[in-house]
């Protein structure tokens, strides 16, 4: 893990600072988070200033609440939910994310530094992060949403896996513009899954957790900006990687594939979504393709991201037909089962 120098031990610079903001070399993780350091803690206290602080029980509808056979009540059985199969999937592949935290926390805590504002960062979202977890359990579990026993399953199998980035993806760099992506698209995600429910108390404890997402998201990517400013190169070869290669955050859970397919199917998280809501906007935040600061591995870089969102754009297109065909193809099928 890095550790930051205090200011006054701190080794002279072998780099210097071209007009502009950038420097003329490749900089080490440490010399990255000790240069990004200051608009860390600024960003941090914004962060802090526009947090709104929260708590899980005002979310859980508790009268729902009843006791399990243990307890001399009865055990889940499907016909006490209302949920609908797509919300089903999708709580659960949002609360087994969230379960994982502690995998991302030890990836995030290695990869940025436990000293001065980055440390307390590290903490202060793992803490928020934690109750988003325990506020999806809380509600399931009291409205009977899924089958308890199951998720506790899943739960363990998931935990005990940890999250594993494909690719070795280690470093401040591709860390940041990971978690960059990840916290929009769970924000998507979220948002989307409270929609479905059809319900509005998880509607409204979804929007909740959507919120703090955005703020994690724009932590990120200010901080991923801030670092496309100063080693431009290193940073979109970064980002490309990351882009290029993404996975969402529930790869190798329980059901992953069988759940992510239905939640693309009905519109939580799919491939226009990611590429519409989530890479776009973030690309274009961070000015990608109007930069005129980049060396000729910037430039592949970035020529290699314009090649793959136009591959992207076109697969979105044959996805979103062959989805129409399956979904059409259900709807005869149902119209031709008896009522
Ligand atoms: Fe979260
Ligand atoms: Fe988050």
């Amino acid at each position: 893990m890095p550790h930051l120098r205090s200011h006054d031990r701190r080794p002279a610079r072998n780099y210097a600072r071209i007009p502009g903001g950038r420097v003329n070399k490749d900089l080490t993780q440490l010399e990255i988070l000790t240069e990004l350091e200051p608009i860390a803690e600024q960003n941090l206290n914004r962060h802090l200033s526009m947090a709104k602080d929260w708590y899980p029980h005002d979310y859980v509808p508790w009268d729902l609440g009843r006791n399990f056979a243990a307890m001399g009540g009865i055990d889940w059985d499907p016909a006490q939910s209302k949920l609908s199969e797509v919300a089903k999937a999708a709580m659960i592949t949002n609360l087994l994310t969230e379960d994982n935290l502690p995998s991302y926390h030890r990836e995030i805590a290695e990869n940025f530094s436990r000293d001065g504002a980055w440390g307390t960062w590290v903490g202060r979202w793992t803490a928020e992060e934690n109750r988003h977890g325990i506020v999806i359990r809380d509600y399931l579990v009291v409205t009977r949403g899924v089958d308890p026993v199951a998720l506790e399953q899943a739960r363990m199998i998931h935990m005990t896996n940890g999250a594993h980035s494909p690719d070795n993806w280690h470093g401040f760099l591709l860390n940041v513009a990971y978690v960059t992506f990840q916290e929009l698209a769970t924000r998507v995600a979220h948002r989307n899954t409270g929609k479905v429910c059809d319900d509005p108390v998880a509607d409204r404890m979804l929007q909740r957790i959507a919120a703090d997402e955005n703020l994690h998201m724009i932590f990120y990517r200010t901080m991923c900006g801030a670092a496309l400013d100063l080693v431009p190169d290193q940073a979109m070869e970064a980002i490309t990687r990351i882009v290029t290669h993404f996975v969402m955050p529930g790869t190798g859970m329980p059901n992953f594939r069988r759940n992510g397919v239905l939640m693309a199917k009905h519109g939580i998280y799919d491939m226009r979504q990611h590429l519409e809501e989530v890479l776009q906007p973030v690309l274009k935040q961070w000015n990608v393709f109007d930069r005129s600061d980049f060396g000729p591995r910037g430039e592949r870089a970035r020529e290699e991201l314009g090649l793959f969102l136009e591959k992207l754009a076109q697969d979105v297109i044959k996805f979103e037909e062959q989805r129409d065909r399956l979904l059409a193809r259900e709807a005869a099928r149902a119209g031709l089962q008896p009522a």
